[in-house]
This record gives C-alpha cells, structure tokens and sequence, in this order.
C-alpha cells in the first residue's frame, strides 16, 4: 500500500518516542521508504542506532556537525510526507512560533509536502489553552493532526493526551495516501477574504469576512493534490501553507483582474471571497474633513467575479460559488446558481448559530442544479473538507 511512498518520521522528546520505533517497523513493512530526524530530546527517550538500524538510513538529528551541513529544504522536498510522531508540547509551540532551533524544526518550516503529527502529552497539558491555540496554528498552516488517545499517561494519570496507537498512525497515513492524489493535476483557484473599497488615504468600505473559510478550502484542496493560487482580500489571517501560491489583493477590481488573469487555465474556480458589490466612483486623495452638514458618497456596482467567469466558462471548467443570506436562503441561492451559470452554490446562512463571519465553525448547505446537500455545524476545516468531497464526489470521481 505505501510501496514507493518516501515519508520523513520525525521524532520529538516524548516517552511515546518509544513506539515510533513500532511505526516504522509497520511503515517499512508497508514498502515505504522512511528517513527519521530525531529532536536532541528524543535521543534521551530512544537512541538513533536503533532507527538508523532498522530505517537503513542515518538518522538526522542536528543541521550542522563539524563535517556536514543537512540540507534540510532537499529533505523536505525528498518526501510525499512529514509524519511527527510523537509530537511533544515544546515542539508543537515551536511550530506554531516558526521558531527553527533544530534540524527537525528548520525541515519542517521549508517543508514542500504535507505534514501530520501525532501529539503525545499529559492531560493537563493537552488541555491547556495554549495547546488547543498552537494545534488550530498548525491546523491553519494545513497540516493534519492524528487525534490522540485516551488511557494511562506517563504521569500514572488516565486520560486524554496519548499519542495514538502505531497501528493507528499507520491507517491515518494510509488513509493520507488514498484521497491525498485525488485532484493530482488540477489547477485550482480560491478566492478568500473580504474586499476594501478606498473612500480616501484613511477609511474604506468593507465588510466581516475573516478569509477563514476559504483559507481552509485551499488548505484541503492542496492536501488533496490540487496545484492552488488563492486570491486573498485583505485579511489578518496568515497563511503558511508554502505550497499555495498566494496573490494578495485589496480591492474588488484588484480581485477581479487577479481572476480573470489566471481562469482560462483553472480547472476549478471556488469563489468563497465576499467581494464588495459597490465601490465609491471616486477615491479622495486627501483625507475627507469633516463637516457639519452630513456626507453622501456616490458608489457605483463592482464587477461581478463570479458572473463574469460564469459567461467564460468552458466545458469542463467547474464553478463554485458562494451565497451569504439573511432570507429567502434556498431562494435566493437557487437564483445564484443560475444567474452566474454555477456549478455549486455554498450557502451560509447568517441564521444559523455558529455561522458565517468571523467564528471557527461554519453550517453550510450545498446546491446543484438538481440535488442540494445538507451538512451540520462543524469546524471550517470539516466544512472544507464535506465542500473538498462534494465536488470530488460529482466531478472528479
Ligand atoms: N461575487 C463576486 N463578485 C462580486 C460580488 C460577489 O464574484 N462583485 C461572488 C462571491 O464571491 C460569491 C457569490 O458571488 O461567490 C455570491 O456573493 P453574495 O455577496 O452572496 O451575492 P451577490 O452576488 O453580491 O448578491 P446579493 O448581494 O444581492 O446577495
């Protein structure tokens, strides 16, 4: 099953180090071939001659000795995946900081391909805020994480925060393998964010947008093979998946050019940014000084992205867009699709508790010309991946 597969087994100073050696035991057995980098602290738990013995590869531990210099961007480059299991607390927070104090941060940070970790921690710690902050980091950047066990901890406690079985991390990265090449080959583009709309040098139209959601959905069609471009509008969302190509823009036309440039060639187009309808006719070069009488603004419609791609499209160009309501949601969504000559309309429903603008989850319905897909209120990473499956299921299967 993961014969030819070439994985990084990256190991951090966690006594769960102990059962990477029974992971990579059932990776070899599989037919992949593993290298492994062990943090300084690992080597305290589990010594490199015994991985270096089984994995047929030296074990990599530091980026420099007095001879050598790991390079570690070809490493990263080498693998189709960087499994880091365990991952220990102090290496997780490393993570999410960018912080590269070690060869096995420094591969992780120029990392070409896709990573999963499996944490390994005491309950308290797998607790703590700062954990569940520094995983949702991670979550960002689009790596995956292998959820943990339940049982007796290092610390003679039971509970949450064990790493999770090897056999367990072994059916996570096969799992990994099976759905990862789905979109192998496609060319995909995303649209994320909101738009600003300049009135003068201080103050502009916009609107709640996060760029959360399309963020994800980028980060789960990458994971899924698809060569991504995201478009972003201004957002203070970071994103540190290096292998999306990432166009920054700030206003509607800005986004609309961005678009239009690259869509004859995009296979599938998912347009989830919230795109200013109106823009002022003019942009003060000054700042506007208040008055006492009061202001009027003159705006005129900003081209409509998603409708004029719509009028483009080709066959076998896939079109997703996006519907935010407050009413008439089915209605109004129904008509999207039509009017923009859609594949899919994603509605949001502002209705819905834990939806829409700025929260982490998101209750989406899908619509297609003949079928509507219904899905609970979930994190935007699940959403991603149901909106991700939905479009494999009917047009890439
Ligand atoms: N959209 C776009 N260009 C615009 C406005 C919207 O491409 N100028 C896209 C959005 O990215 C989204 C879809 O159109 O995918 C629907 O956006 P929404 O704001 O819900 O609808 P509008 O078309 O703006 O219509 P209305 O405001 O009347 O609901």
């Amino acid at each position: 099953m993961l014969k030819g597969k070439k994985i990084i087994l990256g190991i951090t100073g966690s006594i769960a180090a102990y059962k990477s050696v029974f992971l990579l035991r059932l990776l070899l057995q599989e037919g992949a071939e593993v290298k492994v980098i062990m943090t300084p602290a690992a080597k305290d738990f589990i010594t490199p001659l015994t991985l270096s013995t089984l994995s047929k590869n030296p074990v990599l531990t530091e980026l420099f000795d007095e001879q050598s210099w790991s390079n570690h961007v070809m490493l990263g480059r080498w693998a189709d995946l960087f499994v880091i299991a365990p991952l220990s607390c102090n290496t997780l927070a490393k993570m999410a900081q960018g912080i590269c104090d070690n060869l096995l941060l420094a591969v992780y940070l120029s990392a070409t391909c896709p990573v999963a970790v499996a944490p390994a921690m005491d309950e308290d710690m797998w607790k703590h805020s700062s954990t569940k902050e520094n995983l949702q980091r991670l979550k960002s950047f689009g790596n995956s994480i292998i959820p943990v066990g339940n049982g007796a901890l290092a610390s003679g406690l039971h509970g949450e925060g064990r790493m999770a079985e090897p056999e367990q991390i072994l059916e996570f990265i096969k799992e990994h393998f099976s759905v990862a090449n789905e979109l192998q080959g496609k060319k995909v583009l995303v649209t994320a964010g909101p738009t600003y709309e300049p009135i003068d040098p201080v103050r502009f139209i916009g609107n709640h947008s996060s760029g959360k959601m399309g963020i994800a959905i980028a980060n789960e069609l990458c994971n899924r093979g698809a060569e991504v471009t995201l478009i972003l509008g201004p957002t203070k969302e970071t994103v540190n998946n290096s292998r999306i190509s990432i166009i920054k823009v700030t206003t509607a036309l800005e986004m609309y050019e961005a678009v239009e440039n690259r869509f004859d060639i995009t296979d599938l187009t998912i347009m989830a940014a919230a795109v200013a309808d109106y823009t002022p006719v003019k942009q003060a070069t000054q700042k506007i000084k208040k008055h006492e009488a009061g202001l009027s603004l003159d705006l005129i419609k900003t081209r409509d992205i998603l409708k004029a791609i719509g009028e483009r499209k080709k066959s076998g160009q896939i079109l997703v867009g996006f519907a935010l309501e407050t009413n008439n949601e089915t209605e109004y969504a129904k008509e999207k699709l039509v009017k923009k000559n859609a594949d899919l309309i994603v509605l949001n429903s502002m209705q819905d508790k834990g939806a829409g603008f700025n929260h982490d989850t998101n209750k989406v319905t899908i619509f297609s010309k003949d079928q509507v897909f219904e899905f609970e209120t979930k994190t935007k990473q699940e959403v991603a991946k149901d909106i991700v499956d939905t479009i494999i299921r009917l047009y890439y299967a």
